[in-house]
Order: C-alpha cells, then sequence, then structure tokens
C-alpha cells in the first residue's frame, strides 16, 4: 500500500495559477519524530503547497508524497494523515459530537475515538453545542480533533494557531511535541516565526515559492552573526585598537555605540583597557529571528505606512 516511513517529501513543486506562480521549485522533506515550521508571508504559497501534498491541487511540476506515495494512492489516507486547512468548513447545526461521528464513520473509526479526541482538543464541555456558535479558537480546536480521528502517523496543519488564546497555543505546542516524540510526522505552517519558533525543531521558510532557508531552526540562528555593542569613551580609539588586531568588522550605530562583529566582549573590554578607552556599556547582541525572517521573507504583499505614520516615525528617530 505504501512505505509506512512516515516521511513527506516535496520535490522539484511548482504551482502556476494562469500568470501566478504561487509555488516554484520548492523542496524539502519532513521525517517522523519531529515537528517542522512551513513559514512564509502572506501569499508565499504556503496553503497551495499543503494542498498539493494533500492531493485538492494538481502540482504544475514535480512531486509530494507521503509514506513515498501521492496522496490519492495512500489506500486509507484518513488513518495516514490527519489535516487540518484553513477556512474549514462545518455545518453549523450539528454539535461538535455529532461532527465528528460523522467523520469517524466515514474513515471507519469508532464513535469511541470521537468523545476520546473531543476530550483530548479540549472540548469536552462544549462537546453536545452546536458548532455554528463556536468561536474561532474552538473550531481550530474542533478541526484540530477531525484530524486527529484516525490516529494518523502524519498530521498536517495549516495555520493552526489561528484564533488560539494563549493558553490554546501552549497546549498546542505542547501537544505537538509530544505527539511528534511519539514518532510521528508533524508539518505546520505560520506566517510568523515567533508564534511557532518554541515549537518546531526545523523550518522550511519560503517566499514568493521559493525555499530561502530549510534546516534545523538552531542552525538558522547560527547564520546569524553575533555582534558585540559597546560604547567607549573614545569610539575612534577603540576601533583603531581593534582594526590593529586584526579587528575589520566595525560598524558605528546611530545611537553612537560601536557593533563589532565576530569577537566576544572579553576581546574588546581588553582591548580598550590596553588602549586606555573606558567602556561604558557592553553587551552582545541577541540573535533576532524575527529580524531574520523579515529578511529572508520581505517583500511581495509589503505595505506602505501612511504619511502620517511615517512622519512620527522619522521624529521618534527610529529607522
Ligand atoms: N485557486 C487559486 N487561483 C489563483 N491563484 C491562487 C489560487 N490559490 C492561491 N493562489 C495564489 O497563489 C499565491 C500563494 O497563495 P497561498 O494561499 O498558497 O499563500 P499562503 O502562503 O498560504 O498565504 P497566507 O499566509 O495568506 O495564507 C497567491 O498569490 C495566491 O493569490
Ligand atoms: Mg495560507
Amino acid at each position: 500500500m505504501h512505505d509506512g516511513s512516515g516521511l513527506i517529501a516535496v520535490q522539484n513543486l511548482t504551482k502556476q495559477f494562469g500568470p501566478v506562480t504561487a509555488v516554484q521549485n520548492l523542496s524539502f522533506t519532513v521525517s517522523p519524530g519531529s515537528v517542522t515550521g512551513f513559514l512564509g508571508p502572506n501569499g508565499a504559497g504556503k496553503t497551495t503547497t499543503l494542498r498539493m501534498l494533500l492531493g485538492l491541487v494538481k502540482p504544475t511540476s514535480g512531486t509530494a508524497t507521503i509514506n513515498g506515495r501521492p496522496f490519492h494512492q495512500l489506500g486509507q489516507p484518513g488513518r495516514v494523515v490527519g489535516a487540518v486547512l484553513e477556512a474549514q468548513g462545518f455545518h453549523p447545526a450539528r454539535t461538535a459530537r455529532n461532527h465528528l461521528r460523522v467523520y469517524a464513520s466515514a474513515i471507519g473509526v469508532p464513535d469511541a475515538q470521537a468523545d476520546q479526541v473531543i476530550g483530548l482538543v479540549g472540548l469536552g464541555s462544549a462537546a453536545d453545542r452546536k458548532v455554528g456558535g463556536f468561536s474561532l479558537g474552538m473550531k481550530q480546536r474542533l478541526a484540530l480533533a477531525t484530524a486527529l480521528l484516525g490516529d494518523p502517523q502524519v498530521l498536517v496543519l495549516d495555520e493552526p494557531a489561528n484564533g488560539l488564546d494563549p493558553e490554546g497555543i501552549a497546549w498546542l505546542r505542547t501537544f505537538l511535541q509530544s505527539y511528534a516524540r511519539m514518532g510521528r510526522t508533524v508539518l505546520i505552517s505560520s506566517h510568523l516565526l515567533a508564534e511557532v519558533e518554541q515549537t518546531v525543531d526545523q523550518v522550511v521558510i519560503i517566499s514568493r515559492g521559493q525555499t530561502m532557508f530549510y534546516g534545523p531552526l538552531q542552525q538558522l540562528r547560527q547564520s546569524q552573526q553575533k555582534r558585540v555593542l559597546v560604547q567607549p569613551s573614545d569610539l575612534n580609539a577603540l576601533a583603531t585598537a581593534l582594526r590593529a588586531e586584526g579587528v575589520q568588522a566595525i560598524e558605528q550605530l546611530p545611537d553612537g555605540r560601536l557593533a563589532v562583529s565576530g569577537v566576544e566582549s572579553k576581546q574588546v573590554a581588553d582591548t580598550a583597557l590596553k588602549a586606555g578607552v573606558s567602556i561604558y556599556g557592553i553587551q552582545e547582541e541577541q540573535v533576532d529571528l524575527e529580524r531574520l525572517f523579515f529578511q529572508l521573507t520581505s517583500g511581495q504583499y509589503a505595505g506602505y505606512a501612511p504619511a502620517p505614520y511615517q512622519q512620527q516615525q522619522q521624529q521618534g528617530g527610529w529607522h
């Protein structure tokens, strides 16, 4: 039927909608036992990629497989892969429990499983309420419960944190991590790196349908060179002393400090002492993943601030 590996493999995937290239030559794999974040700004091609993976959109070229097979060749797909895509439709007059029972019977799992997943996602007390009255976050939880019905080996969630409150996000994080630790494959999309930063082990970052970064989150952090930010009594004297030691990457910041790359703060402090320069403040810059994410993905639908807001920014001195 399929190889049972739980591996998601996307290879040279491209999707063209008329003149729009939604996904362009995208390749990545997602292995069992880890949570992978699929990240990119609005319109980057995340949902289109996931829809191709789930057999809902036909690729223009390339392949997307689960367990080595395209979705429609999976046999019992409901038991292999559970998915939540955006804009999930629910019958508004159905209760959550009945909704789940309908899906349970469709994929051939017992009703008891419906009751179990509803408790798992924290909707036990709302199980017999009509879904039409559910909040966005409750609908997200119900969609997740639906995806979990077949106890799937592979979980694919499109923006699952959308609409969840902080407690819900924390719960989702723990849940997905423990699901992955059980040997399952978890792929979640988001347009916010910060939202999934603490949940994912590796990331695939896309922009305009193309891969910008693919690898462990740790590697992304390390790709940004650390800088030492220092406030010396004499900028020129410290810069000259550092250059004399072979340190070239020195930059003056608008706030009057020096930013020195590729060194430890100890070296900067020792050099300053030898040069007779006082140090009023010194710190190692924290790696700012969000800034890195912006740099990698900036652009496609970037808006402009209205004029008064731009003015305010300039007056405030933020650039
Ligand atoms: N059915 C379609 N017909 C035409 N264009 C489409 C279709 N589906 C998606 N697109 C286009 O493909 C591009 C990628 O869209 P997609 O929905 O995959 O982005 P996304 O990364 O999921 O964005 P978001 O964060 O806003 O959900 C967009 O330019 C979008 O307009
Ligand atoms: Mg989307």
